[in-house]
């Protein structure tokens, strides 16, 4: 029977190549997922995560072999892994967003093990995305999770879960098992598939199954294909994401249990692309999201499953997107699991930017192609793949096989790959397009689906002026309003979500790329309530207002218009007691949008330069009723330190970690953006470590630091200290 064991804790790490007699007292403990070097949250160079480290293992195995192969599987490691056991080599990867296994079965001790990994984290010409240089960091160390796997010679590689007709009352699932027989003996057995709804008691029936007989030739692998009857299965749908659970026994001809792999969820879903949009079970979904890269502040990309399963949360809560495209590479499968959860689309591509290598490169990326989709092919969030290199030129040799790849591993999905030039040959089924016109170019090629917009075109910052910020907002609800008007567009991903860390040949002088719409924190700027308030009020009401009331922030001073984003029907303003007037959504500007902003004029006379000037009350109304207010303060001064947990109790495995929020607000709970005072921490307990900066001037006014599990279970207080509030403090339980 297969046994699988994650295989997270008690790795040794150092910075540095170290040979295999070095002593354990070279290297410093530490758990996975794991950054070779924490950073400020920016002012950095990446040279700085650029080198080749060690990690060492030392494992007795776990439990006896009998006869089993052992494998290690590495979910991700950048960049190019050399993995030894006991001196020697067992194999090497190269490429820092696919996973990786080896067979170490030949290399094992019967007593003590030393797993040794030499991972090169440094720019290598010769693995995707580099050649040239991105606009991203591609932070070190072994930042997934790793698991040792023991399996019997014959076992369950994969499963293809493709469900068919799932319009029709009896939908169909062809399943593909795939099939490994590593033994020197033919083998016949018996595969039997269930399939429960994956929202059922773990004990409850299940909603169809199937079995087959397989024989399989010894040293190889094979394919079986089973089909399995299914009535009237909850589709998966954005606002109900039902999911099903597939479950695979292999029983051998004596009857006994060879295999039974983890279970693998998947949803019943039609999702296509035509000539007039983007088609979910049928109905047309006009795709409206973001771009979201993988790095955090002063942790790179070595976020647990927690931050991966919000950021999931974020895209479709906060900010009331439909789609995410995971640019520029395959990310987190916790991130994907939750997209599928919850309902959010996926664009999912392959690592690369603007660059196209050599034969072997290109070698690299074509096995990257298979290493995707065979990865993430039943996530019923993910509804195209993107096959070629983002925004490279043009070559249709090297497009015209990552293209017949994706489609020969997975007939169920279409394929797009994303450029820069509209008059790029257009290979696949839907032509992706990153259009800069600060508008929505007219299609050459249906399907067309938006990628990009905005991003360089204008970076802001959330300590940025007002009318800086608000011409972003203004940017973004633009594209989205001519993209929602143009029905040969499937929609628009703008670019970006969140701030990122990037090369000096990007970002803003501290090497940020102001992109997001949100703060490299993950917290807004007015440009996400723009994203936010697309949404059905049914679902969320939104209503933020675009302004810092102030007198001078604006050039010639006053607040005159006042944009404010909102899904609600009508606005009342007041100027302290004083009724400025009833506003209804600026249609005429953005006719096509869903919820177009308010433009609140009138403002003039009472926004005199060095007049009395007042709190700002805007009130949102749906039906006639009054759903939401808001109100800003026009003092200018911090009335309040907020500081929280996002979550209160962690898990103690030495890698769960939650963000902890400061802001600076007004009386309301407005943030104010200039007011960035120094706060200190202190942590008593030692069940979790602060991840940080300390102190810390929180740009905008916000900013997150992290407080990560250790593995001991225990409360820990947060203490923040600032020269103008009473201390403030939080607490989070690590069980
Ligand atoms: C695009 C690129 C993105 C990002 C963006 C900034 O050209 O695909 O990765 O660099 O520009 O606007």
């Amino acid at each position: 029977m297969r046994t699988e064991i994650l295989w997270n804790n008690d790795w040794l790490f150092s910075p540095a190549q170290l040979p295999f007699d070095a002593p354990d007292s070279a290297f410093e403990a530490v758990t996975l997922p794991h950054t070779n070097k924490l950073f400020p949250h920016h002012n950095f160079d990446n040279a700085e995560y650029q080198f080749i480290s060690t990690y060492r293992k030392r494992f007795s195995l776990p439990e006896p072999r009998n006869g089993r192969r052992v494998f290690v599987d590495f979910e991700g490691a950048m960049l190019v892994s050399t993995v030894y056991l006991n001196g020697k080599q067992v194999g090497v990867n190269a490429g820092g967003y696919t996973p990786f296994s080896f067979d170490v079965t030949d290399y094992l001790n019967d007593g003590e093990n030393v797993l040794t990994v030499h991972l090169d984290s440094t720019e290598r010409a010769d693995v995707p995305p580099f050649g040239y240089v991105v606009d991203y960091l591609t932070f070190g160390g072994i930042y997934r999770d790793v698991h040792l796997r023991y399996v019997e010679a014959v076992s369950i590689s994969n499963a293809h879960i493709k469900p068919q007709n799932v319009l029709t009352p009896s939908p169909v699932v062809e399943l593909d098992v795939y099939l490994v027989n590593s033994g020197a003996q033919p083998a016949t057995l018996e595969l039997h598939a269930e399939i429960y709804n994956a929202q059922a008691e773990p004990d409850a029936p299940a909603f169809t199954y199937n079995s087959i007989s397989v024989n399989i030739d010894a040293k190889s692998s094979s394919k079986v294909t089973l089909l399995l009857a299914c009535s009237q299965p909850q589709l998966w749908t954005l606002a109900n994401p039902a999911l099903y659970a597939l479950r695979l026994q292999l029983h051998a001809a004596d009857g006994t249990l060879v295999d039974a792999p983890a279970e693998r969820r998947f949803g019943f879903r039609e999702a296509y692309f035509a000539d007039d949009g983007f088609y979910l079970n049928g109905e047309r979904v006009q795709l409206r999201g973001l771009n979201r890269h993988q790095t955090y502040p002063y942790i790179g990309a070595a976020a647990p499953a927690r931050l991966q399963q919000q950021d999931a949360d974020i895209l479709k809560y906060e900010l009331g997107c439909n789609i995410v495209r995971t640019s520029h590479y395959p990310q987190s499968h916790y991130f994907l699991d939750r997209c599928d959860e919850i309902g959010l689309l996926v664009f999912e591509e392959i690592p690369g930017w603007q660059h196209i290598g050599d034969n072997d490169w290109q070698a690299i990326s074509l096995r990257d192609v298979r290493a995707m989709i065979t990865r993430d092919w039943n996530h019923p969030s993910i509804i195209v793949w993107g096959v070629r290199i983002n925004e490279s030129w043009d070559n249709d040799e090297f497009y015209t096989r990552t293209n017949a790849l994706a489609h020969e591993l997975d007939p169920t999905r279409q394929t797009t790959g994303v450029r820069f030039f509209i008059e790029s040959s257009f290979l696949e089924d839907v032509f992706s397009f990153n259009d800069f016109s600060n508008g929505i170019a007219e299609p050459k090629h249906t399907p067309h689906l938006v990628t990009e917009y905005n991003g360089h075109m204008f970076p802001t910052k959330t300590f940025d002026g007002e009318e800086r910020k608000i011409e972003h907002a203004r940017r973004h609800a633009h594209v989205q309003n001519m993209a929602y008007g143009n029905p040969r567009v499937s929609g628009a991903i703008g670019w970006c979500a969140f701030d990122y860390n990037t090369h000096k040949e990007f970002g803003s002088g501290d090497r940020i790329c102001y992109h997001g719409v949100m703060d490299i924190f993950r917290l807004p700027k007015w440009a996400a309530a723009v994203y936010a308030s697309q949404q059905d009020p049914t679902e969320r009401v939104v209503l933020e207002t675009a302004t810092l009331w102030t007198m001078g922030d604006r050039a010639e001073g006053g607040n005159d218009p006042l944009m404010v984003l909102s899904n609600v029907e009508e606005i009342d303003v007041w100027f302290g007691e004083q009724h400025l007037g009833r506003f209804l959504p600026d249609h005429e500007t953005y006719p096509h949008l869903p919820h177009p902003p308010f433009k609140v004029t009138g403002l003039g006379m009472m926004m005199m330069w060095g007049q009395a000037f007042g709190t700002l009350r805007v009130e949102g109304f749906i039906g006639g009723e009054k759903v939401i207010e808001q109100q800003i303060s026009s003092d200018g001064v911090p009335r309040e330190l907020r500081v929280s947990a996002d979550f209160d109790t962690l898990y103690a495995d030495g890698a769960d970690m939650t963000p902890v929020k400061v802001r600076f607000t007004d009386e309301f709970g407005n943030v104010l953006p200039y007011a960035m005072q120094p706060v200190t921490f202190e942590l008593e307990g030692d069940a979790a470590e602060l991840i940080g900066e300390n102190p810390l001037l929180p740009p905008g006014g916000q900013a997150v630091v992290y407080l990560k599990a250790t593995h001991t279970r225990g409360t820990v207080t947060l203490t923040a200290k600032t020269a103008r509030f009473e201390p403030l403090r939080v607490t989070v339980e690590v069980i």
